[in-house]
């Protein structure tokens, strides 16, 4: 665990590790009867052949997956999906992170500033406590906000705190690119609206299948239907259709709480409380 309820798996899949790009995602299941939990890559090691991600234990997958102890192995992991970020010179760029978004920005900012960006890095958190891998982002950051919502690290509140932010600088980013839970992705999104400042948002609907064929994560941008796993993840958060977004993630959340309340652990590894086997 990395900070409460946040956690670090590292899998070696060199395939993926060869491939993969800044934005894009795999789908794992922890054992053999799971779901498949889509979930972003945050680092990578091409010459070891391994992928981090950092995920959020929510619910029953997400559940047994951190019941996964070092050198346990996951039933699938496929991938690396959807598209990469668009990488170019766009001169300042704010990247946004919050919760396993703090993760998955930071390739992104990486690659950014290796095409010559400025960029201006904003962690969000409801605590300084569950705010990680900062030190990462120094080195490529020209200026690091950091967004609590107690007020224990950086400004107090949320994002909305972003605007100032944005005023503070000596002129207006060229891009900002938000990863992060639904809420600050679109709260990030209403917020740059008025001010025209190109928002991209990496969005998290429900997947299965996650090549397209499922129309699970069907999302509208732009007025268009789209599959979030192919032409996504990463859409114009100005585009999309935030209120269907959140109804079609909470589609099936009472199946979703009776599922994790039923569940019992099923990995060999669970060791004691929640994890015994
Ligand atoms: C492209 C993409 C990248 C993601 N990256 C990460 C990541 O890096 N770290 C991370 O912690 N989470 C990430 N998520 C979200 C993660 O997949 C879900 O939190 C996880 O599947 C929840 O499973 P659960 O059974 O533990 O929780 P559940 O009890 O099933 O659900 C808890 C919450 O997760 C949502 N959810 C459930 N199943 C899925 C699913 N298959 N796909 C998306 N959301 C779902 C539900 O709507 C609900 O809000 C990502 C999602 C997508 C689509
Ligand atoms: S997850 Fe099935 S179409 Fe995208």
């Amino acid at each position: 665990m990395m900070v409460p309820n946040m956690h670090l798996l590292v899998i070696e899949a060199p395939e993926i590790a060869s491939k993969v790009k800044a934005g894009q995602f795999v789908i794992v299941r922890a054992n053999d009867e799971g779901e498949r939990i889509p979930l972003s890559i945050a680092e990578w090691d091409r010459e070891q052949g391994t992928i981090t991600t950092i995920f959020m234990e929510v619910g029953a997958s997400t559940g047994t997956l951190a019941c996964l102890e070092k050198g346990d192995t996951v039933a699938t992991c496929v991938g690396p999906l959807g598209n990469a970020t668009e990488i170019a010179h766009y001169g300042t760029v704010i990247c946004i992170g919050g919760c396993y978004g703090i993760g998955s920005i930071y390739p992104v900012a990486r690659e950014l500033k290796a095409a010559g960006n400025r960029v201006i890095t904003v962690l969000e958190a409801r605590s300084s406590y569950l705010i990680y891998w900062a030190k990462k982002f120094v080195p490529l950051s020209e200026k690091i906000f950091n967004i609590t919502r107690d007020g224990s690290l950086g400004m107090k509140g949320h994002i909305n705190r972003l605007t100032e932010i944005i005023h503070s600088l000596p002129k207006p980013p060229d891009r900002i690119i938000v990863n992060g839970c639904t809420y600050l992705m679109a709260h990030t999104s209403e917020a740059t609206r008025d001010l025209g400042i190109t928002t991209v948002v990496n969005l998290n609907p429900i997947m299965i299948d996650g090549t397209g064929m499922c129309g699970v994560c069907r999302v509208t941008v732009g007025g268009q239907m789209k599959f979030a796993c192919v032409d996504g993840p990463e859409f114009n958060g100005h585009e999309v259709d935030w209120k269907e977004f959140l109804s079609r993630r909470k589609a099936y959340m009472s199946e979703e709480t009776l599922f994790s309340r039923r569940s019992e652990p099923k990995t060999e590894t669970h060791k004691e409380g929640k994890c015994q086997a």
